[in-house]
């Protein structure tokens, strides 16, 4: 927290506005729209609810398949199932980690000739950086499949200069507590579409017609975000700019005091954007590091300090492993390899030098 929370939480209280709406949720919705450059946004629960909005939006219907990027976290894909749809996993490119455009085109390509061609495609900009929209945009509108942008682990990064969350029909974010900015948990849906935003907050609260008692005639949701946890939003999204620099700054220490190691490589930044590094991310090779991934992570746990596996892939989860795939071997070899380094805004150097000591100690060159 940054320490102007309690003022605008307080503020709620006072107003006696302690409901899933309320004064707060508004000025979050509008001062978010107006940070990302985005017509209209909705706050609601959490980034889960935003993507299932935002399939049932598009009208994704039991059956139709939906592209997803592959190397992400299972919340990308969850709604999929939730609607009974198929997903279709594609692997990520080397120079992000992010969906592969090219893959995506080709099936695209191939799916037009089967004449199946997916209803959507969930577009996630993993770790704090954005995926390549000039040509994931140019290939999804040539063969008209609306984008969700799943922007939860990225609000604060651009692409050629613009804000993430706003290059799909509709765009999600995220607010749980591990993510840049919090309100302990919560999220958002924008769009430049105001009608799809307008639906989206019928639907997320209950999906009651107007009338003057309870009349529904579509399924509705308890998803809309709590006015006290709106007012926690707005004060940390006026600390998101220092966040962002806390976390680039984690990662040049990172960098200066690993930077050298062989064997150990940074996550990619893309040149086409500037990533807010909400993690740092590496790359261990044990040949020439001198050990593995999870020496590293074990080590670092001796000592108390949480290191995580990048993610598995979905394609390789369980739950998702019947689904089609198009690669999936860079996703698989930066899940063998990768590694997320403790990135927390508030980590201070004597802690970061202590991990970076750590890992240093790992390396048969140090
Ligand atoms: C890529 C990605 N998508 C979606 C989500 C889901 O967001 P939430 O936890 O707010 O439901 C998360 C994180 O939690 C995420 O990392």
């Amino acid at each position: 927290m940054s320490g102007k929370e309690l003022t605008l939480v307080k503020d709620a209280f006072e107003s006696n506005w302690i409901a899933p709406l309320g004064p707060h949720v508004d000025a979050f919705e509008e001062e978010m729209a107006q940070y990302l450059g985005v017509g209209h946004a909705a706050a609601l629960s959490s980034g889960t609810a935003a993507l299932h909005l935002a399939l049932r939006l598009i009208g994704v219907e039991a059956g139709a398949e939906v592209i997803c990027s592959s190397l992400t976290f299972s919340a990308s894909a969850n709604p999929i199932l939730y609607e009974k749809a198929r997903p279709v996993f594609i692997d990520a490119e080397r120079s992000s980690w992010n969906i592969d455009p090219e893959l995506l085109r080709c099936e695209l390509r191939d799916a037009a000739k089967r004449g199946t061609l997916p209803r959507a495609a969930i577009i996630v900009d993993l770790y704090g950086q954005s995926a390549d929209y000039n040509r994931l945009v140019e290939t999804c509108a040539e063969y008209d499949v609306p984008i969700i942008e799943d922007a939860a682990e990225a609000l604060g990064a651009t692409y050629q200069g613009r804000q993430v969350g706003g290059f799909g029909r509709l765009g999600v974010l995220s607010f749980n507590g591990n993510k840049i900015i919090t309100t302990s948990g919560g999220g958002m849906l924008v769009s430049d579409d105001r009608s799809l935003i307008e639906q989206a907050r019928f639907l997320a609260t209950q999906a009651r017609d107007p009338a003057p008692h309870y009349e529904h005639s579509s399924v509705g949701y308890n998803y809309r975000m709590s006015n006290v946890l709106a007012a926690i939003g707005r004060a940390q999204l006026r600390v998101l700019p220092e966040r962002i620099d806390a976390r680039r700054r984690i990662f040049s220490l990172y960098r200066e005091g690993l930077g050298e190691l062989p064997g150990l490589t940074f996550m990619p930044e893309a040149t086409y954007g500037r990533a807010t590094r909400w993690l740092t991310c590496v790359t261990i090779d044990q040949r020439d590091f001198g050990a593995s991934r999870d020496d590293i992570r074990l080590a670092l746990a001796a000592a108390n300090i949480e290191a995580r596996p990048v993610w598995k892939p979905l394609h390789l989860q369980p739950i998702f492993s019947q689904y089609r795939t198009c690669g999936g071997s860079v996703a698989e070899d930066i899940f063998a390899h990768g590694l997320c380094l403790p990135s927390g805004s508030s980590l201070t150097d004597a802690d970061l030098d202590r991990i970076v000591e750590i890992v240093r100690s790992m390396s048969v060159h140090n």
